[in-house]
């Protein structure tokens, strides 16, 4: 049986964002549980905000086509959440968004067929207390609608900016164990759905 391929992304691309650190400290976790993993960078995958008049003139950007290729190879998606107003970023939706849109040129492998059928894990970051967990209920909503099935287990990480240690892990055993779960528990879904 072939290991699982897992997208790993965090829904900010700001500099210094948690999330993207959080997201980086998913990695070992997922190798551990025996998936081959991708950690990707929104900001390598620009698209300006989804305009129905853009995708009818232009198409679709050159990088969701890129980011679709890897989605649809992918056979789970992890995907680390800042919190906006209780909700999910722009940027996250935005991306989930175009990458949900048909090309004309290769339907096979864009639109909802690079969502349907994988495994999903939700994780929040925040500087806050709550670890940005009311926007981890938006996001699984989003995910399902997509077609994609998304794991119970799921990870807030509160008071981020002192969560990870010079080692890029977290720093609570508590939190560790619960990644480690998490990260199990995808990785066997991914295995049982497409391998
Ligand atoms: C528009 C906006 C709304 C925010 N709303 C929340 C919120 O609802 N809950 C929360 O914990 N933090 C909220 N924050 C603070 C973010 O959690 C904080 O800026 C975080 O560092 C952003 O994630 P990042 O570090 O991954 O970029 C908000 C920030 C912005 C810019």
């Amino acid at each position: 049986m072939k290991a699982p391929r897992i997208v790993v992304l965090a829904g900010s691309s700001r500099r210094d964002a948690l999330s993207r650190r959080l997201a980086a400290a998913c990695v070992a976790p997922l190798q551990a549980a025996g998936a081959e993993v991708d950690l990707l960078e929104l900001s390598d995958y620009p698209a300006p905000l989804y305009n129905g008049d853009l995708e009818a003139e232009s198409g679709l950007p050159e990088a969701i086509m890129q980011l679709q290729q890897i989605l649809y190879a992918c056979d789970g998606l992890l995907v680390v959440n800042p919190e906006y107003n209780g909700s999910i970023t722009p940027l996250l939706k935005n991306t989930l968004d175009w990458c949900s849109r048909p090309n004309p040129a290769d339907r096979e492998r864009s639109g909802g067929a690079v969502y349907a059928g994988r495994a999903a894990a939700v994780v929040g970051s925040s500087p806050g207390g709550l670890g940005g967990m009311r926007a981890l209920f938006h996001v699984r909503d989003i995910l399902g609608y997509l077609g994609m099935q998304v794991i119970p287990q799921q990870l807030a990480v509160g008071n981020a900016g002192s969560a990870i240690g010079d080692d890029g892990m977290l720093r609570d055993e508590s939190q560790r164990k619960v990644l480690d779960k998490l990260a199990t528990a995808l990785a066997d879904t991914a295995r049982r759905l497409r391998c």
